[in-house]
């Protein structure tokens, strides 16, 4: 018993360190060639955020039987920076002021820089994930081509496809991709056989549509994510809560439904659906639907070998759950 939560703790220690050094890292490949562009670069890193694909990529290395730990730091920058860019990109689609509890760029420097220095870190990320090889290379490719379709489909939207099947879709490739690559990365750094490389990546991405799922919930519930509530309402992107309310026949929810159809920019109109949305059945709904699927994601874990990785990547199906409550 004390060995075993021993060995958790050296895990939790090393696990600590490495994301000590994936910080450094991540700063360090922000850095450009004048301190106006540097300081754009690291503004998004520097006020913080979860960090959730470099910590897959470090779980995911202890998948295998020995990962090189330059390796394993160099994949979490690949994948934080390509996050982070396609957060400077997100954040001027959405017109978002606000992001990990700062300014977002686009607000601070207007948006040509915003997406501008957005380009810069994704060219960071496709410089460092080369020296991982050509393998890294094309699967760092062809998810970003994923998340960008992903983006694309969300802001075209549905057409003749079913809006919740179109709505899954846009989450798995904007959001379930790069999660994907993330524990995909980690598990191929450290030697992981074919078959748990694949159950690395189909964790991740099931994780990742969980997480996402969760993240448009609280969009409506919560006034403490570091973004403006209610960005999706206003943008007019219809969420897992949004769909499911519009099913409703019941003549009680009229108001609800004449409001999602309206515009909402406008501070009042956005209140009243936000706090008509807050009290809706649709909430709990959409929150059965994220335990369901964390628990599926769960299950995925299986073959792993047992130790701590694989106690904290099914921590991971719990959190992503309680983060909703
Ligand atoms: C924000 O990603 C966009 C989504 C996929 C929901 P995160 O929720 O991982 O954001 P940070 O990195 O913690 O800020
Ligand atoms: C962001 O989706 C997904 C990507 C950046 C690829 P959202 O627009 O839902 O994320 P937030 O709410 O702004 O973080
Ligand atoms: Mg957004
Ligand atoms: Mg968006």
């Amino acid at each position: 018993m004390l060995a075993e939560q021993t060995r958790h703790e050296v895990f939790e220690a090393s696990v600590r360190t490495q994301l000590e050094q994936i910080e450094a890292a991540l700063r360090k490949a922000a850095e450009a060639d004048s301190d106006m562009v540097t300081e754009a670069a690291q503004h998004i890193i520097a006020a913080g955020g979860k960090r959730f694909r470099p910590l897959l990529v470090v779980l995911g290395s202890h998948v295998g039987p020995h990962a090189d730990a330059d390796d394993v730091v160099k994949a979490a920058v690949v994948v934080e920076l390509t996050h982070v860019a396609s957060l400077y990109h997100d954040d001027v689609m959405d017109e978002a002021g606000i992001r990990r509890g700062s300014p977002s760029a686009n607000s601070r420097w207007g948006n040509t820089v915003a997406i501008l220095v957005g380009d810069l870190l994704f060219a960071r990320a496709s410089d460092i994930v080369t020296d991982l090889g050509p393998e890294f290379v094309r699967l760092q490719a062809r998810t970003f081509s994923r998340l960008v379709q992903g983006q694309i489909a969300e802001t075209v939207g549905p057409s003749g496809v079913d809006p919740l099947d179109h709505y899954l879709q846009v989450v798995a490739d904007k959001t379930g991709s790069l999660i994907a690559t993330s524990a995909l990365f980690g598990s191929k750094i450290s030697g992981a056989s074919p078959h748990l490389q694949r159950v690395m990546a189909d964790f991740g991405e099931q994780i990742g549509v969980v997480f996402q799922l969760s993240d448009d919930i609280i969009d409506i519930t919560s006034d403490d994510t570091g973004k403006t509530p209610g960005t999706d309402l206003r943008e007019g992107i219809p969420t897992l809560p949004t769909l499911l309310a519009r099913k409703s026949t019941d003549p009680a929810d009229a108001r609800l439904l004449q409001l999602l159809d309206c515009d909402l920019h406008d501070d009042g109109a956005l209140h009243e659906v936000l706090d008509l949305l807050r009290h809706h059945r649709c909430i709990d709904e959409a929150r059965n639907e994220v335990r369901r699927r964390a628990e599926a994601a769960r299950v995925l874990l299986e073959p792993l070998p047992v130790g701590p990785a694989r106690d904290a990547l099914d921590d991971l199906c719990t959190t992503v759950v309680t983060r909703t409550t």
